[in-house]
């Protein structure tokens, strides 16, 4: 197949890109390398996509929609695409408090575009990245995607809520199957260094001290990258409109996720504890039940099993990543 995969310089885009590739598929990727953290870590990904020969890459920015076309749409260029998977976005929480416009230029205006080019191009399958941000302070846990996702938290969640909803109209009118995946806190090897699992083994293994927002005592549904990329190629085959969460289905605090880095780094954290954000859910539980029945996909690799791959890849590259801001 012939796959636009955007954000392929990213964590889980990059992973998704790689089992493609080693599937057969020609990938066209995009991706618009920006700082929103250290650049060597996406390059650091990219190389490994391009030593192969079935992946073309394309610095484009998705909200720039005359760019994309004209690059990759051109009829010169005679690509029929089967599918495109958005993986390109801003992330993070916390962040989007402070600059909100960049996470609507990329998220909202970037996934309007790209469904304008399923539309005007006849590509009949999109894969939307969504994320369990969207069940904010919902507390009928484990969540259930059909539970109300009005009351978000965060410019962030706000910008995917928006996502998923024009989506729909895109599905609504146009025919175009549309799997939007509500991702649950993803961590594996070349992680995101603004995510707590990277930064927590790199300030450990250095002796520097870790913040910790509210008591620890906050649970996240920690996914494994690679069930993750296993989840978004299983979707591929879903039709309709389908809302399906991806998650590990056994959340953990996160004190207990700095006792397994401590153990398997062998050395202690120092911990600073600050007040939680107040754009930060407190508890994230993926109900599984509609992956699991629709895509036959279920989370194959345990919290431990993850968290000493995601040290092993630590100490493996220590040296640049020493680099990493
Ligand atoms: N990592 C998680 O825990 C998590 C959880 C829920 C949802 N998600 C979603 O999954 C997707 C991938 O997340 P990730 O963790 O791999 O993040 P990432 O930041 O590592 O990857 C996103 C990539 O998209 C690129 N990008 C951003 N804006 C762009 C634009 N306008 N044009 C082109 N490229 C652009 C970035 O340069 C980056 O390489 C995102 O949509 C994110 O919101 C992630």
């Amino acid at each position: 197949m012939n796959i636009l995969v955007t954000g392929c310089a990213g964590f889980i885009g990059n992973k998704v890109s790689e089992i493609l590739l080693n599937d057969g598929n020609q990938i066209f990727g995009i991706d618009n390398l920006n700082s929103s953290y250290d650049i060597s870590l996406k390059k650091y990904r990219l190389n490994n996509l391009n030593l192969n020969s079935n992946f073309n890459f394309f610095e484009l920015d998705i909200s720039n929609y005359k760019s994309i076309e004209k690059n990759i749409f051109n009829p010169s260029k005679n690509i029929r695409f089967d599918i495109i998977i958005n993986l390109a976005a801003r992330a993070g929480v916390r962040q989007s408090v402070e600059n909100p416009w960049d996470y609507y230029e990329s998220n909202t205006i970037g996934t309007l575009n790209l469904l304008e080019l399923c539309k005007k191009w006849n590509i009949p399958k999109f894969i939307l990245a969504s994320t369990s941000s969207l069940y904010g302070l919902n507390k009928n846990m484990p969540f259930l995607e059909e539970i109300n996702t009005d009351q978000v938290l965060s410019p962030y969640a706000a910008s995917k809520k928006a996502c998923e909803v024009l989506a729909h109209t895109y599905h609504y009118l146009h025919k175009i199957d549309i799997s939007v995946l509500r991702f649950f806190t993803v961590y594996g090897p070349a992680g995101r260094p603004d995510m707590s699992i990277f930064k927590f083994i790199k300030s450990i293994d250095e002796a520097k001290p870790i913040t910790i927002f509210g008591d620890g005592t906050q649970s996240r549904d920690f996914t494994y990258v690679d069930d993750i990329a296993a989840g978004v190629i299983s979707s591929i085959r879903a039709t309709g409109y389908q809302i399906i969460n991806l998650g590990n289905d056994k959340p953990i605090i996160l004190s207990n996720i700095v006792e397994l880095i401590e153990n398997y780094l062998n050395k202690k954290a120092i911990i600073n504890y600050t007040p939680a954000h107040a754009a930060d859910v407190k508890d994230t539980w993926a109900n599984i039940e509609k992956a699991k029945n629709l895509l036959q996909w279920g989370p194959t690799i345990s919290i431990e099993e993850g968290i000493k791959r995601t040290v092993n890849w630590y100490l493996e590259n220590k040296t640049w990543l020493s680099k990493i801001k």
